[in-house]
């Protein structure tokens, strides 16, 4: 799918199995997301630009590349992202984050608001939304609009696990924004669940079901 890069590093494949299986433990999955975020925030920052700079090593003066361009914002989209922006503050401790609550209404699947804060200068930013989990793609949809009411021009979107309707809605409502997953499944069921999936993502962070 254009705009859609599945990140197959044999590390986040053998990762994502791990989280898939219904018997791994809440402290296991907790540290799986985790990881496997950092490894997708890895391969999201792969383009950033850079350009060379001074300086003295204990050794000599050299001229060393450094991260040019927009600082970064993470922009997890509550509950369930949380525990993505702690992977990727692994990586990139100096991000600012932006919190997006929304949740999924259990009868319409469509997404409401209940939080909204980012940094005030969000527009000069680079911003990375992240979200386990891009199921029908109203979420994702949702905060992708609220996020560019807010200001902000420039934006990723990082999941562990899309759906093909959910990535097809999100590219064709917000071309300008690229995906990055670890993994596409075919389907959702009635639910809006994706099959095979991984259950859900926030009740498995969290051990609230
Ligand atoms: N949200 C989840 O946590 N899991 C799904 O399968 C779909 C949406």
């Amino acid at each position: 799918m254009d705009g859609l890069t599945i990140i197959s590093h044999p590390l986040v494949q053998h990762k994502l199995t791990l989280l898939r299986d219904k018997n791994s433990s809440i402290q296991l999955f907790r540290s799986v997301v985790r990881e496997i975020a950092t490894l997708l925030c890895y391969e999201v920052t792969r383009e950033l630009p850079t350009e060379l700079i001074d300086v003295e090593t204990p050794i000599a003066h050299t001229r060393s590349p450094y991260i040019t361009g927009k600082k970064l914002v993470i922009a997890p989209i509550l509950r369930a992202g949380l525990q993505m922006a702690e992977g990727m503050l692994d990586l990139v401790p100096s991000a600012r984050l932006a919190h997006v609550g929304l949740y999924r209404d259990p009868l319409s699947l469509e997404a409401v608001e209940y939080y909204f804060k980012t940094p005030e200068d969000c527009h000069e930013r680079l911003v990375i939304v992240v979200d386990p989990m891009l199921a029908t793609g109203h979420t994702a949809i949702a905060a992708v609009d609220r996020l560019k009411e807010a200001g902000v021009c420039e934006m990723r979107f990082v999941c562990l696990l899309a759906a093909r309707p959910g990535a097809e809605a999100l590219r064709a409502a917000h071309p300008d924004v690229p995906i990055w997953t670890a993994a596409m499944d075919d389907e959702l069921n009635d639910h809006g669940y994706i099959i095979p999936g991984l259950g859900d993502a926030g009740d498995r962070t969290y051990g609230t079901r």
